[in-house]
């Protein structure tokens, strides 16, 4: 789940038709995840699903999983099992390629220890597919996308650009080759990278997906008295996403996402407009985005995973300030 159009219309609903007050909910809509209090489990709720970014069947079922397994991870939760959802153009194409998506998410689950437990297809013109996910987090460790405190560190898991990258390769300007990188990062699970959250005591955490680095960034500072000013030379890109953006590469989403940001974010003018449309840029299966006391970094400089500081948290008015670090 994320900050998008159908969680606009939920929150606009919020209170005329979900009851979301019971003492059971312990996260409703807004976050990544709905988390449920059952006895003493909570249980954490997702679905998302996706249109192909790759051209490889089986490839785009392992990153379409990994990409709605990332919800349950950004909740410090631990995904255990998953429902598949799929629409499917029949007319256009063989049964086969829905049996090597299905195979490909199976890959990834069997990756993250997930069961299937079914799923539901329906015909459609535009292929598309996900899965809805259950898992397990600890009540008390409930890593919210809010929450963040002044005087901590951001910390971002993996390098930004895919949508950039993928739009280069829908173009034809690009070949399977060079989205390898890419294609390496989407199938990662943010498993690793949440568990380390957990280690270092993350005050605030979330998925990096549709709405791009500054979209979600804001989702954490929204209503609060803080503000995250984000260094744009600090966050690492995937290789070519600046040459391409700078030749005018950039998916539609990424000047949504920047118009959407207009009014909620204050740009240095050291900042152009492609290091901006980068920022926007919407990813699919991102890393984790997350505040941490500076004095915590220690723990993923410890465990030699990849991550990298882009970022503080100041006092505020729930802004993202994006400037130059040098
Ligand atoms: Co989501
Ligand atoms: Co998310």
């Amino acid at each position: 789940m994320g900050p998008g159009d159908l969680m606009d219309v939920i929150e606009s609903i919020r209170g005329e038709a979900l009851d979301t007050t019971s003492a059971r909910v312990l996260v409703g809509p807004g976050d990544d995840a709905g988390v449920y209090l059952i006895g003493d489990t909570a249980i954490v709720e997702t679905v998302d699903f996706i249109t192909p970014l790759v051209n490889d069947p089986f490839t785009f079922g392992e990153i379409s999983a990994a990409n709605s397994l990332s919800d349950v991870y950004a909740m410090g939760g631990r995904p255990i099992a998953a429902l598949a959802i799929a629409a499917f153009p029949s007319c256009t194409y063989k049964t086969e390629v829905l049996k090597e998506i299905l195979q490909g998410a199976l890959r990834t689950m069997k990756r993250a220890g997930v069961v299937l437990m079914g799923g539901h297809s329906l015909d459609d013109a535009e292929l598309k597919f996900g899965l809805s996910v259950t898992g397990t987090v600890d009540k008390d460790k409930i890593l919210r996308a809010g929450g963040a405190k002044e005087g901590d560190v951001l910390i971002l898991t993996k390098p930004i650009g895919v949508g950039i990258l993928t739009t280069a390769l829908k173009g034809g300007t690009f070949g399977d080759e060079k989205i390898e990188e890419a294609v390496k990062w989407m199938r990662t699970l943010n498993a690793g990278a949440s568990e380390l959250a957990l280690k270092a005591g993350a005050s605030a955490c979330t998925d990096v997906t549709g709405f791009g680095l500054l979209g979600h960034a804001y989702n954490m500072v929204r209503d609060s008295q803080i503000d995250f000013v984000i260094y744009a030379d600090a966050v690492p890109l995937l290789d070519n996403v600046m040459e391409l953006a700078e030749d005018g590469m950039c998916p539609g989403g990424a000047y949504k996402n920047l118009k959407y940001m207009s009014d909620k974010a204050v740009f240095s003018g050291a900042v152009n407009m492609q290091e901006r449309l980068i920022l926007a840029d919407p990813q699919t299966s991102g890393g984790l985005l997350m505040a941490v006391k500076e004095a915590n970094i220690e723990v993923f400089r410890a465990s030699g995973a990849y991550h990298k500081v882009i970022g503080k948290v100041v006092n505020g008015s729930g802004k993202i300030a994006v400037e130059k670090k040098k």
